[in-house]
C-alpha cells in the first residue's frame, strides 16, 4: 500500500472500532436512546451480505440538529456511516440533500472503491436520503418537490 493508502486503511479501521454518532443494540434499547427522541427513522440493509443500518435524524428550524446511525456493517460501511454523519450535523435540509457519493467516498479514499465494495460504503447515504425524503414527504404539502429526493437514493448504486 502507497503510504496515503496506509493512512486511509488506519481510519477506516479506526472507525470501524469507534464508530461516531452510533448508538449499539444495547443502548438503543435502553429508555434515554436518541432514537426515541427523532424526528425520522428510516432502515435499509445491504442484500449482498445482510448488514443493515438504521439512521435517525433530529430535526429543527429546517437544519439536522443531531444524527446517530445503529446497526451493523463491514468496516467500510461502519467508518462511511460514521463519516456522513459527522458530514450531516449541523446542515441545513437543502444541504443535506445535495450530499454526494463523492463527499464520503473522498474522506476515505475510496473514490476508486470496486463495485462490489460500493453498496458498503453507500448503503448510509442512501438510507440518510430516504430519511430525508421521508421527513419531507411528511411535511410539505406537495411532495413532488422532492421526490428526485427518493429516486437519488434509489439510483445511488
Ligand atoms: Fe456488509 Fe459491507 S459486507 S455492508
Amino acid at each position: 500500500m502507497s503510504g496515503n493508502a496506509d493512512i486511509y486503511h488506519e481510519i477506516i479501521v479506526d472507525y470501524s472500532r469507534n464508530p461516531t454518532n452510533y448508538e449499539t443494540t444495547e443502548q438503543r434499547a435502553h429508555e434515554d436512546s436518541f432514537f426515541k427522541t427523532t424526528d425520522v427513522i428510516f432502515h435499509d440493509s445491504n442484500p449482498l451480505c445482510g448488514d443493515s443500518i438504521d439512521i435517525g435524524l433530529k430535526i429543527d428550524d429546517n437544519k439536522v440538529t443531531d444524527i446517530k446511525f445503529s446497526g451493523k456493517g463491514c468496516a467500510i460501511c461502519m467508518a462511511c456511516s460514521s463519516v456522513l454523519t459527522e458530514i450531516t450535523k449541523g446542515k441545513t435540509l437543502d444541504e443535506v440533500r445535495k450530499i454526494e457519493k463523492n463527499d464520503i467516498l473522498g474522506e476515505l479514499g475510496l473514490e476508486h472503491l470496486q463495485a462490489v465494495r460500493i453498496k458498503c460504503a453507500l448503503l448510509s447515504l442512501k438510507v440518510l436520503k430516504s430519511a430525508l425524503y421521508t421527513y419531507l414527504a411528511d411535511h410539505l404539502d406537495n411532495s413532488q418537490d422532492v421526490d428526485s429526493l427518493k429516486e437519488d437514493a434509489a439510483n445511488l448504486y
